[in-house]
Parts: C-alpha cells; structure tokens; sequence
C-alpha cells in the first residue's frame, strides 16, 4: 500500500470516525438554504421547541462530540492505520511505541503518522503529496461541520418563525441600522440554564420599504448572505423569490456570524424603544416616528462583546490571543475571497466575540449589511457614476476603493479590500491606535497616506507581523498579500516548526510540509475533545483554528507563505 493510499485511509477513517460519531444526530443532509418569513404577524407557527435550543449550548456540542471523536478517531487509528502502516513499512516504529500508549499521550501517535507518511520516501510525486492534501481538506471540512451545527440548529432553520416564538430581553446595542435585543424561546427555560437569553436577534430599521415581506427582502437581503435558512414562503410564490438566487450565499465558517433564521414581522413595542431609536418605531408604537410597520429581523447566536468594546476593557492582550484573534480574521476573510463576497464594512464593531472559552476568544465578522455579494460581479463592479455605493466606513475604505473616480471604464476592485481593513485593525489588536481613525491631525487618511507614513509596532511583538500589517496596507493591492496567504502567515507562526521560520534554515520539501500537515490533522483528530489541562493542549478556539487552515490547505500556498516570512522571492 503507497502511504498515498495510507494518508487516505487515515482521512477516510476520521470521516467515519465522525459519521459514527454522530450517527442519529446531525441529519445526513446539509442545511439549505432559506429565508423564514411571515406574511401575517402573530400567526401561529409550531414554536422551535426549547430542548432544542438549549442544546444548542456550544460546550455540550464541542465536549461531548469531541469526547467521541477522540475515542473513535484513536481507536481505528490504533487497530487499522497504523497496523498497516506497521506492516507495510519496515521502519519498526511500531515495535518501539507500545500500542497503549496511543491511549494515553498522542505524542508517539502524532510522530507516528509523521513517519509514517514521509519518513519511508514512499510518497515523493508532487501530485501525490497535494493528493493527501486534498484528503485532508476533505475530511477537516466534514469534522468542523459536524462540530458548528448541532441539529438543534437544523430545526431552527426548519421551523417557520415569527416574533411569537420569543421572549425579548434587553436591549444588547443600537447600530447605525438596527437594534440588537437579546431573547429566548417562548418556552420558559427549566433545566437550570446559565444563559437566560442565549439567542440575538437584530431587527433592521425600516423607513422607507413599504411593509411588505417581498419588499423588504429584496432591499435588505445583503443581511442574509451569510444565512443558511430555507425558504418558507407564506404568502410569496417561489418565482417572487428568484431574486435571492442572484445573490452569492457564504457558507459557515467559524469566523463568519453563525445566523439561525431570518424573517419579517411587525415591529413590537421593545424595552427602551422611545430612549434608543424613536424615529424607527412605527407611528402606531409612537405618533412621532417616521419608521414604518415590518422589517426584517435576523435571529443569530448570541456573542459576549464586539471587538471594540473588548479591546476597550482589556489593558493589554497576550501576543497569543493578538495573533490568533488576527489568524481569525484573515481566515474569516479568505472564506469570503473564496466565495466572491466582499464585507466592505469591517471595523472592530462588526467584529463579535464569543468568549466562551476563558483564554481564548472567537471572532466572527458580522453584518453584512454593505456587502458586495452579487452572483455577476466576482469583487469587481463597475463605477460609472457616484450613485453606485461603495461600501460602508470611509475611515477603513482601502485606497483602491475611495480614490476611484467613476467613468465609462471605471471599475471598483474588492478582492483585497477587507484584507486592507484586516491590516488597519490589526494595530488595535496589538495595542496601537488605528492609524485611520482619530483626529484629522494625527490619522492617516487612506485617500493620501503613503506605504512608509504607517506606524510600527512595538517591539515586543515579532518583527513578522510589522512586516505583515504593512504589506496588508500596501497603497497597491497588487503589493499585498492575498487572504489565503496571510492566514498561512500567521497559522505557521503559530503551529509550524520555528526552524522553517529562520531564513539561514533550509526549506522544508513538499513531503516535510505534509508531514507537519498529517501531524496537525492527528492532533486534532485526537486531542481535541480531551478536557484541557495538559500544557501541551489547546484551547477549543485553536483548534478550530487548525482545522479550518486544514480545511482549505494546499501546498503551494503553504510554499509561497514560508516563502514570504522568510523574505525569499515568491
Ligand atoms: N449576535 C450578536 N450577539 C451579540 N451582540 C450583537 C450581535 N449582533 C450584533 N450585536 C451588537 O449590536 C451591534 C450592532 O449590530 P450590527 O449588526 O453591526 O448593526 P448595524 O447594521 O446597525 O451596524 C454590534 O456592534 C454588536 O455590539
Ligand atoms: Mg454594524
């Protein structure tokens, strides 16, 4: 057996690991995707039942799926792949690690498969190396599947919704374009639950859209694009709706706002309605309000803190936590690049965290009310008057995008525009001002700067990320690195071996990169259900980092990344 055939197995089995794992569980079939609305207000829909959504609680996802995977995972490694490996390779590495350590410490396991996939020269084809890449993407992309969507969630998308189905707390913040209200199933909550409101749910200001479901799809659906709901068309033909099918839909990610539902109703009368939006509330729910009746409303996962309003409580942050809320985004960033959809308005405030997990945080980019998600466009539009919109904050516009003039042959290019935005938030999370934002006397304005007006990080933070903000920021987008790439920047700073940072080191072959690929893919395989504790594990958010660079992994990127942090040629 190649050890082509043997990484494949190994991915083939971490699949069925999972498949097992959740057998009975998660439905076969992926959400599709749909919008939920009503046309009638108040009119009864089955509620979404409340175990379902108490079960949505993320650590009883996270553990108890985890926990599975890892018995399975090791267990078929031990009996079947590294069997074969053993038998098939005359390397003896099985006769020196004792199986029942494979129980207890990975480390010997994690080395094994290292071994086991290069150390024997029996995979040496470029193709064959990127094969085993492609086996990994594969299989890390069914695992993190598996892990964000629990199918509670799957009912909540399936169960039409209005806004009787819940019970609204307070308000959690007022946007430019909404208000966020936290709620709760109707169903009081009686299993002792920590989290009284678990859920948010944003309702869009609405003054000028007629009140009318089709209507006010059609003028916001820019919310909905990263939704995975289905369409549950009371009162609108399916053809009314065809219009969705011209925008791009952006599949979950674990940095991109996990949104459960959208509908439309009629704006209620809210706690602290009058004090914070007056002017949106219908003339019903106040005479002097100019909103009008329906809106939509986008019902999401509930996160602790924006980004801003975490950096503002936070004295200083652990170059750890710095680097992987950046990694985060980048990686947030690339799946939209991936799928041709440009945020345009990333600031720290469209950035939610969820700090469930106490060392480390997990961003999301959210709201997509400015997003560039057309299926004819591809992140270039044209720019033939100023009507046409160029996105949302000017302060983080990139220079390519508000220095453009409009013109018969004028065009706006967004493919690397959120990474710009990317580079300028990144100095917050080091703990710089950003340089856009301020006073007119001290900010840089992205109209005029120039590459070498930027400011440097200090110098406690690793010189590649100086280098790497300001190559983000490069006035020329053709300078900048692409998304994919940064993110590989910042995933091998984190978990690739130090030597391959050094530029005197030598370059790791294809079959080394895969090597340390494999072993990352075990590591997560195995440890990442284990209760933490040991020095060497990682918290959930991390390994959730892993899996999703693993799940979009190719070797030349990979390449072209070590090339850069060690300032060689591309
Ligand atoms: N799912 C959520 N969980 C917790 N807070 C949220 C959530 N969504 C939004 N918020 C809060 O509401 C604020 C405004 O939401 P946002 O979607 O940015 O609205 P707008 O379109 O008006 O800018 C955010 O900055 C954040 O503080
Ligand atoms: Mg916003």
């Amino acid at each position: 057996m190649s050890l082509r055939a043997i990484g494949g197995k190994l991915i083939k089995h971490g699949t069925t690991i999972i498949k097992q794992a959740n057998r009975g569980k998660v439905p076969g079939k992926p959400p599709t995707r749909a919008i939920c609305h009503s046309v009638a207000p108040l009119k009864s829909s089955a509620p979404v039942r409340e175990s379902e959504f108490l079960q949505r609680n993320k650590y009883y996802v996270f553990r108890n799926l985890g926990i599975q995977v890892t018995q399975k995972a090791r267990r078929v490694l031990i009996e079947d792949v590294l069997n074969r490996v053993g038998n098939k390779t005359e390397s003896g590495v099985l006769h020196k690690s004792p199986r029942n350590s494979f129980f207890g410490n990975s480390a010997p396991l994690l080395s094994l498969v290292g071994v086991a996939a290069v150390g024997q020269g029996l995979l040496t084809k470029d193709e064959e190396l990127e094969g085993v890449c492609w086996e990994i993407r594969q299989s890390m992309s069914k695992i993190q599947w598996n892990r964000m969507f629990h199918p509670a969630q799957n009912t909540a998308e399936n169960s039409p919704m209005n806004l009787e189905g819940f019970t609204f707390g307070k308000p959690i913040a007022k946007g430019a374009n909404a208000v966020v209200y936290e709620v709760a199933t109707n169903i009081p909550n009686n299993v002792g639950g920590s989290t009284e409101f678990p859920l948010a749910l944003k309702m869009m200001f609405n003054y000028d859209i007629q009140s009318n479901s089709l209507a006010i799809l059609k003028a916001m659906h820019r919310e909905t694009v990263p939704a995975p709901v289905y369409f549950n068309c009371h009162g609108i033909a399916d053809y009314e709706l065809s219009f969705l099918n011209m925008t791009r839909h952006l599949p979950p990610h674990p940095n991109i706002v996990k949104i459960l539902s959208v509908f439309t109703d009629y704006i209620p009368e809210l706690e602290k309605c009058r004090e914070m939006y007056p002017a949106a509330l219908p003339k019903r729910i106040d005479p002097a309000g100019e909103g009008r009746n329906m809106s939509l409303f986008i019902l999401m996962n509930r996160y602790e803190r924006n980004l801003q309003e975490f950096l503002d409580l936070q004295d200083e942050l652990s170059l750890r936590t710095s680097v992987v809320l950046l990694t985060q985004l980048l990686e947030g960033v690339a799946h939209m690049v991936a799928h041709n959809i440009a945020h345009r308005d990333l600031k720290a405030d469209n950035i939610l965290l969820d700090l469930s997990d106490a060392k480390t945080p997990l961003a999301v980019i959210s709201d997509f009310g400015c997003c560039l998600a057309e299926k004819s466009t591809d992140l270039s539009v044209s720019y033939t008057t100023f009507d046409i919109e160029k996105g949302g904050n000017t302060a983080l516009m990139a220079p390519e995008i508000i220095s453009k003039k409009p013109g018969p042959f004028s065009k706006l290019n967004y493919h690397k525009s959120d990474l710009w935005a990317v580079g300028a938030i990144g100095f917050e999370i080091f703990g710089l001002p950003n340089p856009f934002y301020g006073d007119k006397t001290v900010r840089l304005s992205s109209m005029t700067y120039s590459d070498e007006d930027l400011p440097s990080l200090p110098q406690s933070v690793p010189a590649i990320f100086n280098r790497l903000l300001k190559n983000l920021l490069r006035r020329d987008p053709g300078e900048r690195l692409n998304a994919e790439i940064a993110a590989n920047v910042c995933q091998l700073f984190l978990w690739g071996p130090s030597s391959w940072l050094a530029n005197a080191s030598k370059f790791p072959s294809y079959g080394e990169i895969v090597e340390w690929l494999l072993n990352l893919t075990a590591k997560v395989l195995c440890e990442s259900g284990r209760k933490q504790g040991n020095r060497h594990s990682l918290t959930y958010p991390e390994y959730l980092l892993i899996s999703t660079f693993l799940c979009r992994v190719k070797l030349q990127n990979i390449k072209a990344a070590l090339a850069w942090i060690r300032d060689d040629e591309i």
